[in-house]
């Protein structure tokens, strides 16, 4: 049932780019407007939606963090993200016109489920996005965007977070759609570039074996830094996480613009930073930012791990390596970025030894608070 891969994990990350294409099929049509016909809550209702806050755990809290850019980008409405385990203790201002999303992997976890449970006592409305039919989470919300990744059997997430971005995508772009802004015109290109999206998943995942390569020479480090910004900051965080969960090491993701503010102090020789790097293109001001980030860092004599934009030639002379992505809108990129992590993650754990499917101390699921 592994499908000839070692692992459930490896022939997950495969899988990726049909995880995505199926969790978009029907949801965009021919003239490139969305129809979320599951979204049970009426047009109106969304349009009175003064807030949004997403809850989640893990890694679907990563896909919330990057849903807050997609959803305040494209609806102009605030959105907060919050751990699910935080959320209802420090008693949340919540109403009828607040939406929750609540993202989960199995949709069982209990912190999420009693976060919700939270919300829907304030009035707000819940929708989930969830890759379990049945699940409790979305049972007990008031409409659903199911993600269709298919049953993820490996205790890390990847081909979940994967759709739980496109659902997080669907829902912003939805919710613009809905309430009109200004963003039109922009909603409409990136729909039409996030129909073609599993192409380039499927791009990275053949360029993969260099990211191997090197992953295999790291075995022996201690620590792994990761940093990002915008969008690319959770990316990090991501990175980080599926390296803990894996491979045990320490690891953290930063937003590069906090190097200055602390953590450079991490920095020393041959220390690898994984460093994910903006499009030049677009907000070209965050790129130049962390291209500085870079040269900082090797200053230092750290070894640079860059995953960058097919064609940005900027970060050519600081890169000890250089992992190429396809060139995306911006706020797309951690779906084609996050996959060289999970693989770097993947080969690491296998090169420690490690169980990599069965992470010790964690379960798939975590039904208690
Ligand atoms: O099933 P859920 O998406 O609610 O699970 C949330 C987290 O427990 C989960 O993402 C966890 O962090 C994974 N092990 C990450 O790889």
């Amino acid at each position: 049932e592994k499908g000839g891969y070692d692992y459930f994990m490896l022939k997950e990350i495969a899988e990726q780019p049909k995880a995505v294409a199926d969790t978009l099929l029907g949801r965009i049509d021919a003239s490139g407007s969305l129809t979320l016909d599951e979204v049970r809550i009426p047009p109106r209702v969304l349009r009175e939606i003064d807030k949004v806050v997403v809850v989640a755990c893990g890694t679907a809290f990563h896909a919330g963090l990057i849903a807050k850019y997609a959803i305040e980008h494209w609806t102009r409405i605030p959105c907060e993200v919050e751990l699910a385990s935080e959320f209802r203790y420090r008693d949340p201002i919540l109403d009828s016109r607040s939406l929750v999303i609540a993202i989960s992997q199995s949709g069982e976890t209990m912190d999420t489920l009693m976060a919700l449970r939270h919300a829907r006592e304030q009035g707000s409305r819940v929708l989930a996005i969830c890759n379990t039919n049945g699940s409790t989470i979305p049972r007990e919300s008031d409409a659903v965007l199911y993600t269709h990744a298919g049953p993820e059997v490996a205790v890390a997430s990847t081909k979940a977070f994967l759709t739980q971005l496109v659902a997080c995508y669907l829902v912003a772009l939805y919710l613009g759609q809905v309430r009109g802004t200004k963003w039109a015109d922009e909603i409409r290109t990136v729909v039409r570039e996030l129909a073609k999206i599993s192409g380039d998943v499927e791009r990275v995942l053949e360029t993969m074996e260099p990211v191997r390569e090197l992953a295999r020479t790291l075995a022996d480090k201690k620590t792994v830094l990761f940093l990002g910004r915008h969008v690319g900051y959770p990316v990090a965080l991501e990175g980080a996480l599926k390296l803990k969960e894996l491979a045990y090491m320490h690891a953290e993701g930063f937003a590069a613009g906090e190097l200055k503010h602390g953590p450079i102090a991490l920095i020393d020789e041959d220390l690898p930073v994984v460093v994910v790097v903006p499009s030049p293109r677009g907000r070209s001001v965050l790129h130049d930012k962390i291209v500085s980030n870079i040269q900082e860092i090797r200053a230092r004599g750290a070894r640079t791990i860059v995953i960058a934009e097919e064609g940005d030639e900027a970060v050519v002379p600081y890169a000890d390596h250089l992992i190429r992505i396809p060139a995306t809108p911006t706020l797309l990129q951690p779906l084609v970025a996050t996959v060289p992590l999970q693989v770097f993650a993947c080969e690491l754990a296998t090169a420690r030894g490690n169980e990599v499917d069965q992470p010790r101390n964690l379960a798939k699921s975590v039904t208690v608070e």
